[in-house]
């Protein structure tokens, strides 16, 4: 009798194997006992974002149907190395790029020698150290990138020449006009360090306010183990996954040579833009998929308000000659990102799937392309082109106006594209 009925349960078992998977499936997920998943080995928070619904956002946005993004020129292919911010120096000489290899270049021209190093954020930069090339905006960096840095914002003083590099590790840096090492301005805020430093712009009373990604992440692992580089996982992913929001807004006066928190509690702040009245300036948080102002001047001073809601996630903003903003982003919400967004308990079993982030991210729908686009002193929009193909790049970082032409930045790829506007 005792033996038939053991019979039989295996025989359950035998026949329904995918039970035994699924439940050892399940203890796998949650216990993940080799650090498999893309948060394995991390204390990892899921919190609730407070992100506009997905189709109110698209009623109310206008698309690009003939994807006019699509025909920016890759320029300088393989020659800079994930080139997010771009700036023009006060003679109109450039661009100057900040690089994933941790160097601030400059173009001096095709007979004139190309690409320069104009400056580093650190004295440990050397070659043998940080530049490997086109590999530099891959994995094969992180582990290096703390050392060699990573300057992510770029502004000349127009009257000083000096250039600001908000670097996100070595914080906010100002190097001379001839260029070399740069040199810090403010890397601690209220005593404690500035983790993640992202973009900045610069007042006309000569104060700057930058961005600090996170309180809790840098850029990359601390510790980048041999797994975890199989894993496409960097840092300013579990900001965004996770949806947590210690960023902040910060200001630095040289007159007292101290930094000052502006706001805080801010879901990945990154660009940053003051107005060309210098009444206000927008920030972008990327994790909420929106863009900012916060008043500088005026009876709603030190106030700020919602300038728009955004189908993707923001990264730098650039004002052109009219006083318009250049917004760059990266496409595209779903509505499967929309689910996860809102209940972070999913988040906290979907993200401990035992699979390499780009597989998660496939499952969800995510498609990358880019798109931008440029808004009026009010926040209305202006104008959008998108590239929805991702023919010309699949990621974008910053769009700078001049003269008749969009010079359009990208953390991720080894080129820059441009593009003829209006
Ligand atoms: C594309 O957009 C333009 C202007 O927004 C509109 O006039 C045109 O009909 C649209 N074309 C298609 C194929 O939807
Ligand atoms: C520079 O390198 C030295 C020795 O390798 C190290 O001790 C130091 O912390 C590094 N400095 C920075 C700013 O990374
Ligand atoms: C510059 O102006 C800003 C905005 O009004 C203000 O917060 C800041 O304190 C000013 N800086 C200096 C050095 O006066």
């Amino acid at each position: 009798m005792g033996k038939k009925s053991k019979v039989l349960k295996d025989e359950v078992f035998l026949q329904h194997p995918y039970l035994i998977l699924l439940t050892l499936t399940m203890g796998f997920i949650i216990m993940d006992p080799f650090d498999l998943s893309p948060v394995g080995g991390h204390d990892f928070r899921p919190v609730k974002n407070d992100i506009a619904s997905y189709q109110e956002v698209m009623e109310n946005w206008h698309g690009d149907n003939l994807s006019r993004l699509g025909l920016g020129v890759p320029e300088f292919v393989d020659q800079v190395y994930g080139p997010e911010s771009l700036e023009f120096d006060v003679v109109g000489q450039g661009p100057y790029a900040g690089l994933a290899d941790g160097r601030v270049v400059r173009w001096m021209g095709e007979n004139n020698g190309g690409w320069e190093t104009f400056a580093t954020v650190t004295r440990n930069w050397s070659e043998k150290l940080c530049a490997r090339g086109v590999d530099s905006t891959t994995s094969k960096q992180w582990k290096h990138e703390p050392r060699c840095g990573r300057p992510l914002g770029l502004r000349f003083d127009k009257e000083s020449g000096e250039l600001y590099i908000a670097d996100s590790y070595y914080g906010l840096m100002v190097v001379g006009p001839e260029g070399g090492l740069a040199t810090p301005l403010a890397t601690h805020v209220e005593g404690k360090p500035i983790l993640f430093a992202n973009d900045l712009d610069i007042h006309k009373n000569g104060s700057i306010f930058f961005t600090d990604t996170s309180k809790r992440y840098n850029r990359v692992m601390a510790v980048s183990g041999k797994l975890r580089e199989m894993f496409d996982c960097r840092n300013h992913f579990f900001i965004m996954l996770e949806g947590e929001s210690t960023g902040r807004l910060l200001r630095y006066d040289p007159p007292t040579r101290t930094a000052h928190v502006i706001l805080e509690g801010l879901a990945f702040p990154n660009g940053v833009q003051i107005s060309k009245d210098q009444s206000f300036l927008l920030y972008t948080e990327t994790t909420n998929c929106r863009v900012m102002k916060y008043w500088l001047e005026g009876p709603r001073s030190g106030t700020t308000e919602l300038v728009a809601d955004l189908p993707g996630f923001p990264d730098n903003v650039r004002l052109n000659e009219k006083g318009q903003f250049w917004v760059a982003i990266d496409c595209c919400r779903t509505r499967a990102q929309e689910v996860l967004v809102h209940n972070p308990w999913l988040r906290n079993i979907y993200f401990r799937l035992p699979f390499p982030m780009r597989y998660l991210a496939k499952m969800m729908g995510t498609k990358m392309y880019s798109v931008i686009s440029l808004f009026d002193e009010k926040g209305e929009i202006v104008d959008v082109l998108e590239d929805k193909k991702g023919v010309a790049m699949k990621l974008v970082s910053e769009v700078r106006e001049t003269k008749g032409k969009l010079w359009i930045g990208t953390v991720a790829h080894n080129q820059i594209a441009t593009l003829p506007y209006p």
